[in-house]
Parts: structure tokens; sequence; C-alpha cells
């Protein structure tokens, strides 16, 4: 013990690391906006690069038409979900109520969550943030979807369905 000290001795721990344990979970409000600023900062660019990649790089380019599925597999109303060789992106072929078809992607044009038909509406719904399409055209009807739903173009041959890129207007 030092003899001209007042302070009391400490033990070896606390000479090596002299951090005051108060200090060293104290987090000023200056580093937490700055956390908050960097995570949103990080999730808008996220958001952005995912809406950005889907109009930019679109994934699937069907040559010539695909077959999806025979029509006996789908009954009015019903949805058929399918993939097209070459492509991850999720579709979705619907038989509409009144009897013709329709097919689109089912990745939601907003944030890319996935998207059902609701037959009792005749319309499409994102449940993520309540975002909702016209099942014949595929447009926005509510909801903070920016972008129609991308659209096959369905081919029916006899008793099999099959889809094909839609003609540029
Ligand atoms: S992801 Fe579909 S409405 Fe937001």
């Amino acid at each position: 013990m030092n003899p001209n000290s007042t302070l009391p001795e400490k033990s070896a721990p606390e000479v090596d690391f002299p951090i005051e344990r108060v200090e060293a979970e104290h987090v000023s409000r200056r580093e937490f906006t700055k956390f908050l600023c960097l995570v949103s900062g990080g999730m808008a660019v996220g958001s952005g690069w995912v809406a950005a990649k889907d109009r930019l790089f679109p994934e699937h380019r069907i040559q010539g038409e695909a077959l999806v599925c025979d029509t006996s597999a789908v009954p009015l109303g019903g949805t058929y979900p399918f993939s097209v060789p070459g492509s991850k992106t999720p579709f979705m072929l619907i038989h509409l109520n009144d009897g013709s078809w329709r097919a689109y992607e089912q990745k939601c044009t907003h944030l890319s969550c996935a998207v059902f038909y609701d037959p009792q509406t005749d319309k499409i719904q994102c449940p993520c943030h309540n975002g909702w399409f016209d099942a014949r055209t595929g447009i926005v009807l509510q909801g903070p979807p920016p972008r129609p739903l991308p659209r096959l173009e369905v081919v029916i041959k006899g008793e099999e369905v099959y889809v094909t890129e839609t003609k540029p207007a």
C-alpha cells in the first residue's frame, strides 16, 4: 500500500484495465443516433436494391412456350404454382371464375413477398403490407406496390396450359 495515497488500493485487474463499468456501458445519444442512421440507411439501400434488381435484371426469359400443367389440374377459382426452366422466379397460374386464365409472378412488386389469389374477390393480395392487385390485369388496386405484377401470356392447347413471354405493347 502506498502510504502517501488517500485512494483505496486497486486490485490487479482494475490497474491493468482502468475502465469504469458505468462509462463502458453508457451509450451516448450521438452514438445511438449514428447506430440508428446506419441501420436505417442499410435497410433503405437493401430495399432499393431489391426493387432495382427486379426491374433491371428480369430473371425469366422463356424461349417459345413452356408447358405448365393440364387444364384439369386447376379448377375454377384455383391456382397452380410453377416456375419456368432456367429461372428461380415463382409464378402462379390462375383459373379465374369466368373461365379465363392468367399467369403472374408470385412476387409482390413492393418488397417481393409472395402474393395470393383470392377467388372470393377476384383479386390478388400481398399480405405483407396489404397490397392488392387486379387478377385480370395485374395492376395495383391498393397499397404500396409501385408496379403491376409481371405477367406471362397463357396459351391453352387442347388439355394443356402453356405460358409465353408477354409481347411488348
Ligand atoms: S411486399 Fe407486398 S405490399 Fe409490401
